[in-house]
């Protein structure tokens, strides 16, 4: 492992721009006046409790940093400091984006879906929380993110209302079970515990949960979005895309996982095996994860993602870079295609049983 020599006394650096690839969390737009044209009464009860709960504000005094954190974190290094690092913008980023959506939602839903409106804002304040402590957390690490600056910046990607329910929820179910699978692990494993960020995780994912209960809710309000055809091949897609963007990510950032003591494929399988679980509450069907051919195919795709940023890195001449990188997206392509084609589960038929 390449080490860089600690330098404590280095300044704070405010990072100015985040390099955006595929597998960068986006940031979002939608058809706002069709997302407050959203009849919600088949869900209405479950949601003014929802809405109760978020009101609670049950983690009001949890995102206060707390004395372990004063110390130096110069002995983080190399490659290490790296992957840390890059972890920890991420997740910002992505919490950000939350953020910046749920706020939208809010002011432009203000008077016309007076629920709602109320519930994204009271969820863009729990991700400006959790963006916030990210930020603080790199700070540590003598870099922060210039969150106002992002937001100007930033490219925004439409994604029509019935996309965002879809692939927020998974987001924030995905979410949940990272967290909770770090905190879970790091109570067996104290030893790997090598920075406090990690205590905050256990009501960190409570907040995920709750937002991916109000994502289901909206979900099974629209029955469109779970009883035709549509849904169903649109629901399969969602879930393979959410999947396949997790094993990517996770294989890339390795070397953090190792440093968790947590082995990256185990903690990718686990965590992509309970996020379908859960989502099966919620989407028409599920994925077929236990077919002798799912996680293979899933881990060939991370596998030639890692060729392709094996070959970006070398910086061939630019027409052999591509011809390099060719069979690899062509392979990335077909695997998904098959995956795709892995018949999923009908979960409308666990419904009675789950509830
Ligand atoms: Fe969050
Ligand atoms: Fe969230």
């Amino acid at each position: 492992m390449v080490q860089t020599a600690p330098q404590p006394s280095s300044p704070s650096v405010v990072k100015q721009d985040v390099q955006e690839n595929i597998l960068t969390p986006r940031f979002y737009i939608t058809d706002f006046e069709k997302a407050a044209a959203l009849d919600l009464s088949a869900q209405a009860d479950g949601l003014e409790a929802m809405l109760a709960e978020m009101k609670a504000d049950y983690n009001r005094f949890h995102f206060v940093r707390d004395d372990a954190f004063e110390q130096s974190w110069d002995h983080i290094t190399g490659e290490e400091r790296e992957a840390f690092l890059d972890y920890l913008e991420r997740s910002c980023v992505s919490e950000f984006s939350g953020f910046l959506l749920f706020k939208e939602l809010s002011r432009r839903l203000k008077g016309k879906s007076p629920l709602l409106a109320e519930i994204f804002s009271l969820m863009a304040r729990d991700e400006a929380r959790h963006a916030g402590f990210l930020n603080k957390s790199m700070g540590d690490f003598k870099l922060s993110l210039d969150l106002g600056k992002l937001t100007k910046q930033r490219t925004y990607t439409f994604f029509p209302i019935e996309w965002v329910l879809y692939t927020v929820y998974l987001s924030e179910k995905i979410g949940y079970w990272r967290y909770i699978i770090i905190y879970r692990h790091l109570e067996q494993h104290p030893e790997h515990h090598f920075y406090p960020l990690f205590n905050y995780f256990e009501s960190w994912c409570q907040d995920e949960n709750r937002h991916g209960d109000i994502f289901k809710a909206l979900v099974r309000s629209q029955p469109q979005l779970w009883n035709t055809w549509k849904s169903r091949l649109w629901s399969r897609f969602f879930l393979l895309t959410v999947f396949v963007t997790h094993s990517l990510t996770v294989q890339e950032r390795h070397t953090f996982y190792e440093m968790l003591g947590l082995d990256p494929t185990d903690f990718d399988t686990e965590v992509i095996r309970k996020t379908n679980e859960t989502a099966a509450r919620a989407f028409p069907v599920y994925l077929n994860v236990d077919h002798p051919q799912f996680f293979p195919r899933l881990h060939r795709c991370s596998d030639r993602n890692l060729q392709l940023k094996a070959i970006d890195a070398a910086n061939p001449p630019k027409l052999l870079k591509w011809l390099r990188k060719a069979p690899h997206l062509l392979g990335i392509i077909g695997d998904f295609l098959r995956l795709y084609l892995i018949a999923p589960l009908n979960a409308e038929h666990l419904r009675d049983e789950i509830h």
